[in-house]
């Protein structure tokens, strides 16, 4: 149904008139042109589409663009402030936790979630909070490495 749709992304207002039952991911790659989010599998099992949404990690694959109606939507586009890369992104850097990159954003935007809920977690919990992003490249353990040294980086401060 085309109607219009009025959210927060990434600090600013939207506001579309859109048929409201469009897939947030293509509505903000193909519509708004936000391409730093990924399309991997399409159902809601590679991770790769990850963003934030209420500070929640969400799919983006899943998502219709009614159902963000109101809420702040949150993109890798929009996770550096005044310039600066947030700690989960500089750690990514510092620990070379990517190959291809292709899942780097998702896995970014899902550790950013994860820490904001535990900002002091063990490996363990990294891991399992983790375990849903997949990864072709084999890049898992840098990227564990990075979420820990994000996490003491920031002592608490996500
Ligand atoms: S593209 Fe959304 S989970 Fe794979
Ligand atoms: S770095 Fe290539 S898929 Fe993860």
């Amino acid at each position: 149904m085309i109607e219009n749709v009025k959210f927060k992304l990434n600090g600013k207002s939207v506001a579309l008139r859109i048929d409201s039952d469009r897939l947030l991911l293509w509505v903000l790659r193909t519509d708004l042109g936000l391409t730093g989010t990924k399309y991997g599998c399409g159902e809601s099992y590679c991770g790769a589409c990850t963003l934030l949404v209420d500070n929640e990690a969400v799919r983006s694959c899943q998502v219709a663009v009614k159902d963000v109606r109101g809420k702040h939507v949150v993109t890798i586009e929009g996770l550096a402030k005044n310039g600066d890369l947030h700690p989960v992104q500089k750690a990514f850097m510092e620990y070379d936790a990517l190959q291809c990159g292709y899942c780097t954003p998702g896995m970014i935007m899902n550790a950013v979630a994860f820490l904001r809920k535990n900002p002091r977690p063990t490996s363990a919990q990294i891991i399992a909070a983790m375990d849903d992003n997949l990864c072709r490249c084999g890049a898992h353990n840098r990227i564990v490495q990075a979420i820990e040294a994000a996490a003491k980086e920031a002592k608490g401060g996500f």
